[in-house]
């Protein structure tokens, strides 16, 4: 299909047309960011994957780069899939997996693992004695994929995916020089009911904690939990470096919104720990398709370890620069109605405080991408009775539907929720960062409207600050 730019995004990463799904080789590397992405640049749908390139020094403006890896060798014949990337000594070395499959029908794959290098981070060449690990070990199966490789002390360490029968694991390698790799045994695996497969796997340090960060298929949902049919999350516990055990706390979700999965994180030169995930998921509906494109990643967060264990994520700091016209909002009390304000922007920031001290309202919120008469709206609701915030897509637009509920608790008597909105995507903030919700919206160009509400009594604002936000693909 021909590229139409009606829900292309402003200041999201998107491939320059058709598929993209995961983030691959995150990596802050000579001054600048560069993120990977799978990739099949010649259809709007799943294919062989490629693995896209852009590049950014302040996390914000992004610039497309040639297509890093194609799938040319026999080893990767289906695919050169999800990965990770390191700096080796100022090369620039992409660790990704060689795909084959066996009987796709039946999910029979063979899969290895591949390096390949550059010296100007843009072209790359493939290590002549790929694959470097050629087959699984016992422990995993074909199943094995999505290197994540970090530097520990001397040593090149790597997480890596796989599943024997219906048990999701991470498993642990380490190496000298990114070509020769030791298998060291199971980081972490499924207790039988955290997926059969346990794919993008990352690990890392966060604030004197291990995180074992991954994206299982097959939970089964629970409540409000697990209701993508994958989702991301993570298990805290302490990592011992000389028996390689894992000390591994309860799976987590990372983000309850509807279109969230295969995140990774870099660590840049300020020690930050950015995450950046796929946003959208396998199931998700993607209208764009017709619109000649599928796809697009996560704005970066900033991760940081909460007291009570559980990771937050905040947008990072550079995204301010977005920032373009501010809007004075004159609100105060909303009792029982709704204030439709002057703003119509498709790209917004919200940024709001509603005090739960005296709150009689029932429930409260914001609605976004608001028809006129409407019957088109994307509601962001928090409901005082069950302490619920939810993300209702209901009226959302071309085929999406749902909502997402998560319990949130106010702190210190103030719900404040932070928000993203792009052409096709929210991405919710609350309580800085403590719960986030990440979903596709694909509402009538003309739906424009941003209001907020209450229900059943009233509740004061705070404050609120709205900014209209700068289109960072076409200004340039
Ligand atoms: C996750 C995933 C990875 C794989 C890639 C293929 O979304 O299934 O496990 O490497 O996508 O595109």
């Amino acid at each position: 299909a021909k590229l139409d730019t009606t829900y292309r995004l402003g200041y999201h990463i998107m491939a320059p047309a058709n598929w993209i799904n995961d983030p691959n080789g995150l990596i802050h590397y000579k001054g600048e960011y560069h993120v990977f992405y799978q990739h099949h640049p010649y259809d709007e749908n799943w294919g062989p994957m490629h693995w896209g390139h852009v590049k950014s020094k302040d996390l914000v403006h992004w610039e497309h780069l040639p297509i890093a890896i194609a799938p040319t060798e026999e080893y990767e014949r289906d695919g050169c899939f999800s990965g990770s990337a390191v700096d080796d000594n100022g090369v620039l070395t992409l660790i990704y997996t060689g795909n084959l499959f066996i009987d796709k029908e039946k999910d029979i794959l063979d899969q290895s693992q591949c390096i390949a290098t550059s010296t100007d981070g843009i072209h790359f060449e493939k290590h002549p004695e790929n694959p470097v690990i050629p087959t699984h070990p016992e422990d995993g199966s074909g199943h094995f994929r999505d290197p994540k490789v970090w530097k520990h002390e001397d040593e090149w360490y790597m997480v890596l995916g796989t599943r024997k029968g219906d048990i999701g694991k991470a498993i642990l390698y380490k190496s000298a020089d990114l070509k020769e790799w030791q298998y060291l045994g199971v980081l972490g695996e499924s207790d039988g009911t955290e997926g059969y497969m346990w794919e993008c796997p990352d690990f890392f340090e966060l604030d004197g904690e291990h995180v074992l960060l991954f994206s299982p298929q097959g939970m089964k949902p629970e409540g409000d939990r697990y209701q993508n049919l994958f989702q991301t999350g993570y298990m805290t516990g302490s990592f011992d470096y000389e028996t390689n055990t894992f000390d591994r706390g309860a799976f987590k979700e990372l983000d309850y919104g509807h279109d969230f999965y295969a995140v990774q994180t870099l660590l840049d030169d300020k020690g930050r720990r950015i995450a950046i995930g796929w946003m959208d998921m396998w199931e998700s509906e993607m209208p764009t398709k017709e619109h000649g494109w599928a796809g697009a990643l996560t704005l970066p967060r900033v991760l940081t370890r909460m007291e009570d264990g559980r990771i937050k994520m905040e947008p990072v700091e550079e995204l301010t620069a977005l920032r373009s016209k501010r809007f004075d909002l004159d609100l105060s009390t909303i009792e029982d109605t709704e204030i439709v304000t002057n703003v119509t922007e498709e790209l917004l920031e919200v940024e709001v405080e509603f005090s739960l001290r005296d709150v009689t309202a029932e429930a409260f919120g914001i609605k976004l991408r608001r028809s006129e008469d409407g019957k088109q709206e994307t509601v962001i609701r928090f409901s005082t009775k069950t302490q619920q915030l939810s993300l209702d897509r209901t009226k959302s637009g071309v085929g999406v539907d749902g909502v997402r509920t998560v319990e949130v608790e106010g702190e210190d008597d103030v719900l404040s929720l932070r928000l993203f909105l792009d052409r096709s995507s929210v991405e919710v903030f609350a309580n800085g960062g403590t719960t986030v919700m990440t979903s596709r919206i694909y509402p009538d160009p003309t739906s424009l409207g941003l209001s907020f509400y209450a229900e059943g009594g009233r509740v004061d604002i705070k404050s609120c600050r709205v900014w209209s936000l700068s289109d960072v693909w076409n200004e340039q």
